[in-house]
């Protein structure tokens, strides 16, 4: 990878929560300008924890990045607030989509302009965002809470292009919707990337999707990476597809059946 060509660059990224809870255990990873980077991993294994770190969302879940550093096109910027990573173009899709429930699409997405001024930039990034997302024009004056998973997922990323980001973190798009509307979500990002030039760091659990529309891919397990590579060569290697993709392996469950056991449980805690 070209130096030059980078946009972020984690090095060694140690996380800590509440004082001793060491998550992280030395991250690293690349994105280069323009590209889809996919961080892949079963439940648990430190995704969302590492966006949190680069967006600095982290210091709200009482962790801290304790070893390392995180660089944005050559510039360290583990002390920034969030704010400040906002206005430099780093913005992060959190899990679980979270819409504002009694505001409308359209109020929603205007969420995502409070760093910008100017009102004709900001009715010209929104019909953009319409572009992108036609199904969130026809629901613009509806109330988030009674539109679909899909919608809201589409309505979270659609604030986050109101920032005018230059790189978006994305965690796990897919979660929660049926795989169609899945494929819907990613051909968008894909659309994104390809002409609008956004750079995607993406957070999933689902392997086979992310892998087919992202340009390489990290894979994490307990805090570490422990493989990478392009995503063609990922998507063909076979100790990623026994353990991550849960083909092969007698009796082996795909890690989305434990995921989605582990996240029932939690409902029902
Ligand atoms: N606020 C917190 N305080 C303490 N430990 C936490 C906190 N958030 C996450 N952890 C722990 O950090 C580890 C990594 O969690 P993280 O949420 O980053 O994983 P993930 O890869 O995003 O998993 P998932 O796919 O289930 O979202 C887990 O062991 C989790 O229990
Ligand atoms: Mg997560």
């Amino acid at each position: 990878m070209d130096s030059n060509s980078i946009v972020l660059n984690v090095n060694g990224i140690e996380v800590i929560y509440n004082h001793v809870i060491l998550v992280l255990k030395g991250v690293s990873l690349q994105v280069p300008e323009g590209g889809i980077v996919a961080l892949l991993g079963g439940n648990g294994a430190g995704k969302t924890t590492t966006l949190r770190a680069i967006s600095n969302l982290l210091r709200a879940e009482r962790g801290e990045v304790t070893k390392g550093s995180i660089e944005l096109r050559g510039e360290r910027i583990e002390n920034l607030s969030p704010a400040e990573l906002v206005q430099r173009g780093v913005v992060q899709v959190m899990e679980g989509r979270h819409c504002f429930a009694h505001l409308s699409i359209e109020e929603n997405l205007m969420t995502g302009s409070y760093t910008r001024r100017d009102k004709g930039e900001i009715a010209a990034n929104l019909e953009k965002v319409y572009t992108y997302f036609p199904r969130l024009k026809t629901r613009r004056t509806s109330q988030a809470a009674y539109t679909s998973g899909g919608e809201q997922q589409m309505c979270a990323i659609g604030r986050a292009l109101m920032t005018n980001p230059s790189i978006v973190l994305l965690d796990e798009p897919s979660m929660g919707l049926a795989p169609q509307i899945v494929d819907e979500v990613f051909h968008i990002v894909k659309d994104l990337n390809t002409k609008e030039k956004v750079t995607f760091l993406l957070a999933e659990q689902n392997t086979n999707m992310a892998l087919k529309y992202a340009d390489y891919g990290y894979i994490m397990e307990s805090g570490r990476i422990v493989m990478d590579g392009n995503a063609h060569d990922l998507a063909n290697n076979s100790d990623v597809k026994e353990f991550y993709l849960g083909v092969g392996g007698e009796g082996r469950k795909s890690f989305r059946d434990v995921k989605s056991y582990k996240r029932r449980k939690r409902w029902l805690a």
